[in-house]
């Protein structure tokens, strides 16, 4: 082998070594961009549509719940900068992710008020909690169909304008339930877990095509879901277990939101990002 060949081959793969971004935005700017944002109309799904809309972003508040929705909308960071009256600067949409026409008639709407999708948030959940031995059949299917097939419900219907476009951040809100068995939470671990597992897939598929897909895993945090299940002397123990010695409020899981729904978080896909004080690491 000559010196000459080897030289050419060095070079060949490093021209086929494909090249990153020349600078990362650290910024967390999110103007222009348009966010979606189930289970926004209260608690974390709240805080992620505000701190969203802080730095920028135009927001859908999709919930089921559609009064809530428009209130929470009209109470974003801001809602009053309107660029006309007629759209408004975010907007709320009734929806319930377990049903597949109102996911595709609430994500056409969306696309056609904003003009586009850029980040979307799977945050609409329920916590419906027995002793396994006790679990009515009705709420496991329940609590699979919100927390789990919900989010690849409007994954899918999101996922598809993304990959359109080119760019999406997806983020999925898992727990730590998905990570360690918790009493009286089957069906929620198990739609949890299942958020994860779906999550890999989605990732997988669509890395490539511009658009990242990870979740949140957070511990307990401070909303009515969190305080109905844990506002009680398990609750008190509970924390207790937790390194940090406390749970998480919503804003600290919107933090954590917004790097994965960011610019400066492309090369992380497929990741669970665990917002737990180190509780599953034991
Ligand atoms: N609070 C916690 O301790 C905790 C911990 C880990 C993970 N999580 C997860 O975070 C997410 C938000 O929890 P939260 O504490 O803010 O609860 P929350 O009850 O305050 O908010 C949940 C929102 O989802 C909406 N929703 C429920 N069913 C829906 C449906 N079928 N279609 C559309 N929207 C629906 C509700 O109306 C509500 O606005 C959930 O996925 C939950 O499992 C919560």
């Amino acid at each position: 082998m000559t010196t000459s060949s080897v030289t050419s081959t060095t070079t060949d793969f490093a021209a086929a070594l494909r090249p990153g971004p020349d600078t990362v935005d650290l910024t967390n700017d999110f103007t222009g961009r348009t966010a979606v944002v189930t289970g926004g109309a209260s608690g974390i799904g709240h805080a992620i549509a505000r701190a969203l809309a802080a730095r920028g972003a135009r927001v859908a508040i999709v919930d089921v719940r559609a009064d809530g929705a428009t209130t929470a909308a009209a109470d974003l960071p801001g809602a009053a900068d309107a660029p006309d009256a007629a759209t408004g600067l975010h907007a709320g949409f009734a929806c319930d992710v377990t049903d597949e026409t109102s996911v595709a008639r609430t994500v056409a709407d969306v696309a056609a008020h904003f003009g586009r999708i850029d980040v979307l948030v799977n945050c609409a959940g329920i916590a419906a909690l027995a002793p396994a031995d006790e679990l009515s059949a009705e709420t496991w299917s329940r609590t699979i169909d919100v927390n789990l097939t919900g989010t690849f419900r409007v994954a899918q219907a999101v996922g598809r304008h993304m990959l359109a476009a080119g760019y999406g951040r997806v983020v999925n809100i898992a727990s730590q339930a998905a990570h360690v068995g918790i009493d009286g939470h089957a069906a929620y671990c198990a739609s949890k877990a299942g958020v994860i597992g779906l999550t890999r897939v989605l990732a997988l598929e669509w890395g490539g095509r511009g658009v990242t897909v990870n979740t949140v895993s957070p511990t307990v945090v401070l909303t009515d879901l969190g305080r109905a299940a844990w506002a009680n002397e398990n609750g008190i123990r509970h924390q207790d277990e937790i390194p940090t010695g406390r749970f998480a409020t919503p804003d600290e899981i919107a933090a954590a939101v917004l790097f994965l729904a960011g610019e400066s978080s492309a090369m992380v896909n497929g990741a669970d990002l665990r917002v737990d004080g180190g509780f599953t690491i034991r």
